[in-house]
């Protein structure tokens, strides 16, 4: 379970008493309806105080879980990584700062570029309770590819590219790989939203960057259009105001997500960001679905580093493989000591 760090939960509980819960709750209705319907955003979606309040009690829980979890996994492929700078672009409260400060302490320099004043006003406040994000950089902007790229060594574009017109879309995922050591683009993990990554990946993969992750290659992705997806899930306690505003009796509940992180040409150490090329660190196979785990075996369904997709079973006979395999979840790279088992 990933649950929002102590600090954040806490600041967003006390933006959200701010209002009658009648009238977080109408935001909160608005939002879901908003989101649900998918279309790029002609204008701001947060506009009013509650509005961004209401954002940070519905959303917030979920964005963090699904970020953290993404970061988890690139760490993973990156372990001697440690990044100094970041920005977040159409940042919202700041849900991806904090996701990226957790999991590298190193990062210093913080910016977040978001449109909507009264998102800026409340990410700021939030991070006032964190003494480490205090001196974070709100800068309040429009993507704008005709602009400076974001020079930094992550740049993270979280639950963003949906609520961009989709003619715009290819020349923003170029202008924000630009200058980036990392580029991480979050989305739903839904088809539309699987759809805009896939598209996106594409688009840099054209421009020479090098996946770092979740593909365990560099090649089309081998997910038959329209029959499937590529997705992951984060599990998140549900507590105090987000399980209010939920209105749910369950006490968890599972965010998907959709996500891909590139390195520039020569960054981070990796290699050959050519079409492909080997990037160290990058998974042997990942997990596309929760393994199936019953006595004696674990059914495995990959993205495999040369072969496409893969059904696979490890059983008691594979010995250490099959005990790595017990605890392999989906999301991770499944790395089998004899290549034979997966
Ligand atoms: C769904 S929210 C996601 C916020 C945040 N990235 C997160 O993961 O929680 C989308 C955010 O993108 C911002 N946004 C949308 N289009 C934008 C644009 N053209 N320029 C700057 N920000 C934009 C919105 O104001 C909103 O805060």
């Amino acid at each position: 379970m990933t649950a929002l760090p102590e600090q954040l939960q806490s600041a967003v509980d006390t933006a959200l008493r701010r209002f009658p819960q009648q009238e977080l709750a109408r935001a909160v209705t608005r939002l879901i309806i908003r989101y649900r319907q998918g279309e790029a955003a002609t204008t701001p979606i947060l506009v009013t105080p509650v509005d961004a309040a209401a954002y940070a009690g519905y959303r917030m829980p979920g964005t963090y879980a699904a970020v953290r979890s993404a970061l988890t996994e690139i760490a993973r492929q990156l372990p001697d990584f440690a990044p100094r700078s970041l920005i977040d672009v159409g940042g919202g409260t700041g849900t991806a700062v904090w996701a990226a400060t957790d999991t590298w302490p190193s990062l210093g320099e913080l910016t977040v570029v978001e449109q909507a004043p009264e998102v800026v006003a409340l990410g700021r406040r939030l991070m006032a309770e964190a003494p480490r994000l205090r001196e974070t950089v709100w800068q309040r902007g429009r993507i704008d590819p005709a602009a400076e790229a974001p020079r930094a060594d992550v740049v993270t574009l979280s639950y963003v590219l949906g609520e961009l017109p989709e003619t715009t879309r290819a020349a923003t995922v170029r202008w924000l790989a630009q200058s980036a050591g990392l580029l991480v683009l979050i989305e739903p993990g839904t088809p539309a939203g699987y759809e805009r990554i896939v598209r996106a990946r594409d688009e840099l993969i054209g421009q020479e960057r090098a996946v770092v992750a979740p593909c365990p290659h560099q090649r089309d992705c081998p997910i038959p259009p329209g029959q499937d997806w590529c997705h992951f899930s984060a599990r998140l306690p549900r507590v105090g105001a987000h399980r209010v505003i939920k209105e749910g009796s369950l006490n968890f509940e599972d965010e998907k997500f959709s996500y891909v992180a590139v390195a520039g040409a020569g960054a981070l150490g990796v290699e050959g960001s050519g079409g492909t090329g080997v990037v160290a660190g990058r998974a042997a196979n990942r997990v596309l679905r929760h393994p199936v785990k019953r006595k004696g075996l674990v059914a495995l369904r990959l993205c495999t580093g040369v072969d496409g997709l893969a059904e696979v079973t490890v059983t008691k006979r594979h010995g250490a493989d099959y005990r790595a395999a017990r605890d392999v979840e989906w999301g991770e790279e499944w790395a089998p000591s004899t290549p034979g088992h997966g």
